[in-house]
């Protein structure tokens, strides 16, 4: 029997995308397009056991060797700053980190000492401004609809996901800087590179990597 490889799909906006990647590496497998409420699915012949978890999850299930290789956005991976190995862009995912506030409200935004900044990346958003910037800041982590937060007083702008631009738009705010350019990853363990890298390197290859 073939080594299995186990693989870390990110459920959300990326799956389809991902899911279509490896369903083609295994050669069919629809049940791969469609998981229902299934949290793993084994595609015995292809050697591949798929875990499809929360993409702030991947980097976990790699780093610890749950999954021999995951794929996730390229904000997860800045945010969580695991120690893990790059293999390639997926070339999907594309889209922007940014801050946005309020529309004509940079210039106020650029005077306020010590921001208030509403993020669901707490990390990137520190290591943006205090680094970076070198600009000190209160960061208030919140887990979605982050484009509230301004609107609603909460915070002076936000650090989020610009793909569309459509939820800015539609909420009257605008861009103020861009921090990072990001796309899906596929992320791999080092111990699996080793052990198992003959079978990796050749998934990367059928992904339409490691050239
Ligand atoms: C993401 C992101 C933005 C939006 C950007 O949210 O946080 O709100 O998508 O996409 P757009 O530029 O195409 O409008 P998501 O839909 O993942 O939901 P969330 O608010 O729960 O984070």
């Amino acid at each position: 029997m073939r080594e299995m490889i186990k693989v870390a799909l990110p459920k959300g906006r990326l799956y389809p995308m991902a899911a279509a990647a490896f369903a083609r590496v295994s050669l069919g497998c629809p049940e791969l397009l469609n998981p229902m409420r299934k949290l793993t699915y084994t595609d015995a012949e292809g050697g591949m056991e798929y875990l499809f978890v929360k993409p702030g999850d991947v980097p976990a299930y790699v780093e610890y060797g749950a999954a021999d290789m995951g794929v996730t956005g390229k904000d997860t991976l800045l945010e969580e700053g695991r120690d893990l190995s790059e293999a390639m862009d997926m070339g999907f995912g594309r889209c922007r980190v940014v801050v946005a506030g309020l529309c004509g409200q940079k210039g106020r935004y650029d005077g306020i000492y010590g921001k208030r900044i509403a993020t669901k990346y707490p990390n990137i958003a520190k290591r943006f401004f205090e680094s970076v910037k070198g600009e000190s800041v209160e960061v208030i982590r919140l887990s979605g609809s982050i484009e509230l937060a301004p609107l609603a007083g909460l915070a002076d702008a936000v650090i989020d996901l610009v793909d569309t631009g459509e939820t800015l738009r539609e909420n009257g705010m605008e861009v103020y800087e861009t921090v990072a350019a990001v796309s899906a990853r596929l992320v791999v363990n080092g111990v699996s590179m080793k052990m198992k890298g003959r079978r990796v390197k050749e998934i990367i290859a059928r992904l339409g990597g490691g050239q």
